[in-house]
Order: structure tokens, then sequence, then C-alpha cells
């Protein structure tokens, strides 16, 4: 399959605009920047243009996708019941990095929900996302760009890695800027509770609706899981990772003793890389700066897959705030393997 690539600045043209169009209107797949990760993006009302989403990926086909929407005043044509705790949280986070799940409406078909009767919307925040809507004209269901339980996109040519000449279009929009995906919050009962963990914490929405919400984003592979999607391997590269608790000095100490013939990696924050003699060290930015970590996560672990690490070390990093994101996603890269050193 051609795959054609844009630049923001090519979506002003009427013939890029018309194949946009054309392309999501006939069954194709658009990939695309959104402010968290990249997208993989298909009519969301066209059940054969969605099932083309699950081939490109090699996708299980009950695990759901988000539907994105460019003005939250669609939103009623596709779900129902939207409470007033949604209300509140639509005005204060969209557009922006939280998704809320509510009871469906009979346009959205099954194939997108995994045959729940919930779905999961959001209104992204980036100009070159919300333009691809608008110019589609229908919704746009769109998981993570990147080949099933590999680590998401959030620069450019890992899309291109995974989707080069699998998909009709392309549009280069450059790093993300959050690099993680959003916050998943089921809004269809009572309580709200959160999914998955993102940028959006538990406490900046229990600041917004003044209550105690649930979180069920821990909810361990053996329990029923809440979300279909955390039950999948995810985010792991070729290499295998552990997690490693403890101090800095024992992080050190640890790494410094290994006596490993395998090809050895470590991703960790500045602060930790100091005095490890080891080659292939990625930083991931100051151990206080959750946002310059959290948008070098994923980049983090395809740069190991680029090197051929077979063995990659990560620090325990604080699970408040942000960090509780950052850490379901490297924990869920390790598949749950951490040493602990305290
Ligand atoms: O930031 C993001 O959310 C990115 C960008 C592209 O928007 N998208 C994304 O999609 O991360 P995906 O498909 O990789 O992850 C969607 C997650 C999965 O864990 C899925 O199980 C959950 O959302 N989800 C979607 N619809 C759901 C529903 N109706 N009920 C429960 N979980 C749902
Ligand atoms: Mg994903």
């Amino acid at each position: 399959m051609k795959t054609t690539i844009y630049k923001i600045e090519d979506l002003n043209q009427n013939e890029v605009q018309e194949h946009i169009h054309k392309v999501l209107n006939h069954q194709g797949l658009v990939v695309f920047p959104t402010e968290t990760v990249y997208g993989i993006g298909a009519n969301a009302i066209d059940s054969k243009s969605v099932n083309q989403i699950f081939l490109a990926k090699g996708r299980p086909s009950d695990n759901p996708l988000i539907v994105h929407i460019s003005d939250p005043k669609d939103l009623n044509k596709y779900v129902s019941n939207v409470s007033m705790f949604a209300k509140k949280l639509i005005d204060q986070f969209w557009p922006g990095p939280l998704t809320l799940v509510f009871k469906k409406k009979d346009l959205i078909p099954i194939e997108v929900t995994g045959g729940l009767d919930t779905v999961g919307v959001r209104m992204p925040n980036h100009e070159i996302a919300l333009k691809v809507i608008d110019i589609a004209k229908v919704p746009i269901c769109a998981p993570s760009a990147n080949l099933s339980g590999k680590p998401s996109s959030t620069e450019f040519r890992h899309v291109k890695e995974d989707f080069f000449e699998k998909v009709d279009i392309m549009i280069d929009g450059g790093k993300t800027k959050i690099g993680i995906e959003s916050t998943v919050l089921d809004v269809s009962n009572d309580i709200p509770a959160i999914l998955r963990p993102g940028f959006v914490t538990k406490e900046m929405i229990e600041e917004v609706l003044q209550m105690d919400i649930l979180d069920f984003s821990e909810t361990k592979i053996k329990d029923t899981p809440k979300s279909p999607g955390m039950k999948y391997k995810h985010y792991a590269p070729k290499g295998h990772v552990t997690i490693i608790k403890g101090s800095i000095n024992q992080f050190e100490s640890y790494l410094n003793q290994l006596t490993s013939k395998e090809k050895v990696g470590v991703i960790a924050p500045t602060e930790y890389l100091k005095n490890i003699k080891l080659h292939h060290l990625f930083d991931l930015g100051p151990i206080d700066n959750f946002d310059l970590i959290g948008s070098n996560i994923f980049s983090a672990l395809r740069q190991m897959d680029l090197d051929q690490v077979e063995t990659i070390y990560i620090p325990y990093l604080s699970t408040k705030k942000q960090g509780q994101a950052i850490m379901n996603r490297l924990i869920k890269a390790a598949n749950h393997e951490i040493i602990e050193l305290e």
C-alpha cells in the first residue's frame, strides 16, 4: 500500500483536505499526532473502517477504541446519560488528555467498543488531530499508533517504523507533548472510576468534582479487568525489562556489579545515571520533572530496541501525581517484574 506523508502546513491545501476526507470516508486509515501520543484513525461510525485498525495493529478485537471528536456538542449524538459530573469534567479538561466512558448510542458500532455497551470519547488538544476530525466530518476512532503490545508512538519516526506502507496517510507533527496516553475515566456509573491513569490525575478530577472517586487502574491481571485493555501485555520492547526498587545508591551498586554477558541498557532520570558504568543509557530528565520524564518514556523504550539491548533496567519512581501514569506504563512494559533492593 502507498502511504502519503503530510506536514501540518499541507493541511490548508484543498487537494490534501479532499484526500484525507476521501480516505476516512472510504475505509482508509490516517495516522495523526495528538497531544498525548500518535493515533491511527478510522471512521468510527463504519464497522468496516474500524476493522481496518484491528488488522493494521494486530489488536485483539475485544479491546475497545476511543472515539475522538472535535466539538463537545457532538457528544450527544454518540452517547446517552451525560451526567453532571461528566459535564463539569468536559468544561474543565476538554480539549485535553481525558477520555470519558459513557453508555453508547446505537450509532457507535460494537466493533469500536469490543462488544461493550459503553464507549470512550475524548476531544484531543492538538491542532492537527482536530483538523483531521473536522475534515473527515465523521468521528474518528483512534488507538495509539503502535503495533499491538509495542510501546506507543511519540515521534514521527516511531509511526513510520510501525505503519509505513500499511496506512493511506501519515501526518508528521513532530514529537508529541505529553507522551503518555489519556486518562480513561468511567462516568457511566454513579461514582466515576479511573480505568487508566494519565496526565489528568485522580487529585485533579476530585478537585473539580469535589468528591472522592474510584481508582481501578491498578487492578492486577489475575482479577477481572475493569477495562479490556488492562489484561493485555503492553508497551513492551524486545529487550527484557526489569524495574528496580531502591535508593539511587542501591541502584548504582546493583547495576555496576552485573556480570551478565547480555547487552544491558538503563532508562532512568539523570540523577540515577551519574555513576553507572554501562553503555546504553537513556536519560529521562531530572527526577522532579514528571512532564519531561513522561514525554520521554516511549522514546526510551523504542531506543533500546534500536540499540538491540537485551536487558533493560529502570528504577521505580514516585507514583505521586503524574508519576502514577508513568509507573503504570513502565511496570506494564516490565510485565510486573520488580526487584526490591530495600
Ligand atoms: O491518548 C490516548 O488516549 C490515545 C490517543 C491516540 O488519543 N489513544 C489511546 O488508545 O491510547 P488505545 O486504544 O491505545 O487505548 C484505549 C484504552 C484501552 O486501555 C481500552 O481498553 C480503554 O481505553 N477503553 C476504551 N473504551 C473503553 C470502554 N468503553 N470501557 C473501558 N475501557 C475502554
Ligand atoms: Mg495503546
